[in-house]
């Protein structure tokens, strides 16, 4: 337990905090896709993994914009939770913490990861079956350029994998495998 909280009681934490189906699947999509951009680039899949679970805690409690992420802080510090992650789950909400800007491709790549999730999922259900093994990363590539289509996923956050150092199209390409591998849990 090399981060203060082991998988499974971060997952109990969460379970305890956000209670609709959607809004876990959405951590755990975050979970998937953190684990998968963390062993592309050689960081601990581990530590990014709990970052992508973890970064929601406080969604439904909090869904103001301007507090969002600041009880899960709170709440994890008071866990043990390691700083790191703590600091890239409150600077995933950049509009909380004035003054304060991602700086590290963790950062980057939390903000990234969990806002391409909802596009993810969105491309998944206008398909016949809505099923995402029948998603083509080229779709989801396509999809980005649509500003109209899911609207909620900020296409300028997204890009910021860019500014970590991975091409867009390779991060869609690594995030949609991540889901794809986690379809049953996601119901998708
Ligand atoms: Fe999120």
């Amino acid at each position: 337990m090399a981060y203060g909280i082991s998988r499974p009681e971060a997952f109990a934490l969460l379970q305890d905090h956000v209670k609709t189906p959607n809004m876990l699947k959405h951590c755990l999509a975050s979970e998937a896709v953190m684990r998968a951009l963390a062993e592309h680039l050689g960081e601990d899949p581990e530590k990014w993994g709990l970052a992508g679970l973890l970064h929601d805690l406080d969604a439904e409690t909090h869904t103001d914009l301007t507090v969002h992420t600041i009880e899960t802080a709170r709440i994890l510090t008071g866990r043990g939770l390691d700083a790191e992650i703590i600091e890239a789950i409150r600077l995933h909400n950049e509009t909380a913490h004035p003054g304060e800007k991602r700086s590290t491709p963790f950062h980057h790549l939390l903000a990234a990861g969990e806002t391409i999730t909802g596009l993810i999922v969105a491309t998944a259900l206008v398909y016949p079956d809505k099923r995402l093994a029948s998603v083509k990363p080229k779709s989801v590539r396509k999809r980005i350029k649509e500003r109209a289509f899911a609207a909620g996923a900020n296409r300028d956050i997204i890009r910021e994998c860019e500014v970590a150092g991975i091409p867009l199209a390779e991060f869609c390409d690594l995030c949609l495998v991540a889901m794809q591998g986690i379809a049953g849990d996601l119901d998708l």
